[in-house]
């Protein structure tokens, strides 16, 4: 099935901007530390990586892919690195031209972007790269009905499911709640919940009451903490 590629305005410094969702991708103050604040030290990565032989990571919102490569380049930082899976989802996969201006701001993370630009052939439904140190899967199409197709192992086989591992850590990345509501929808968030390990974490960028009330009726337990750049708060949680 065909793909659709989001229409984008490039706001000053080529950061991108959805014209359906009218929301940029990631921080205008800069979206390398942002994921840096957010995504990773939200999920306490890399510590969590050491002495551990494989982790699972899932996100919603693959967009750019700053946050997958982001963490790429964390995980090459540490010594006896886990084997990293990577699940996101993206309902308007970027081409492959849009992607690469978007990632051309951050030469920090070149050498695994151009890695995502060699294997960028989205096609809808599950698609299964090998980038940098890490395995992505990447499912093209709306998350609240390919996060169905997913199952952990406690869930067994059932048929026409692709297995993953239990997610140890969650990236929370749909655009702003009010004009994405549907990445932030309760049943979504529970299943994500569902698909989570018994130690597993989230991180998510804003600290909306009702995205915190639909965490905390998923099954995540949620606190609020310092955000990015100018922002006062952002979430973190975990399961239980
Ligand atoms: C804030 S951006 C994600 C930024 C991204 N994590 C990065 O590192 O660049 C939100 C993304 O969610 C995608 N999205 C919105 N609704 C979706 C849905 N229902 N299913 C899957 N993806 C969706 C958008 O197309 C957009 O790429």
């Amino acid at each position: 099935m065909a793909t659709h590629a989001p229409d984008l305005e490039w706001l000053p410094g080529d950061v991108p901007k959805a014209e359906g969702f009218d929301d940029t991708y990631f921080s205008k103050a800069g979206g390398l530390l942002e994921t840096r604040h957010v995504f990773l030290a939200g999920n306490k990565l890399p510590e969590r990586f050491q002495g551990r032989a494989s982790f699972a990571i899932a996100e919603l919102g693959f967009g750019t892919g700053l946050n997958f490569l982001t963490t790429l380049a964390a995980l090459r930082e540490v010594p006896a690195a886990p084997r990293l899976l990577f699940v996101s989802f993206e309902l308007f996969p970027m081409s492959k031209d849009q992607l690469t201006r978007a990632l051309g701001a951050f030469p920090e993370i070149d050498a695994f972007a151009a890695a995502l630009a060699n294997v960028w052939k989205p096609e809808s439904g599950w698609n299964r790269w090998r980038v940098g140190d890490a395995e992505l899967l990447l499912g093209i199409g709306d998350a609240r009905q390919l996060i169905g197709e997913l199952a952990s192992p406690e869930a067994g086989k059932p048929e026409g499911t692709v297995q993953i591992p239990a997610v140890d850590a969650w990236f929370f990345d749909g655009f702003s709640p009010a004009k994405n509501p549907e990445l932030w929808d309760e049943e979504l968030l529970r299943k994500a919940a569902d698909l989570t390990s018994d130690d597993g974490t989230l991180a998510t960028y804003t600290a909306a009451g009702w995205v915190r009330r639909n965490l905390q009726a998923a099954g995540f337990k949620v606190e609020k903490v310092s955000g990015f750049a100018g922002k006062r708060e952002m979430v973190i949680g975990r399961k239980g």
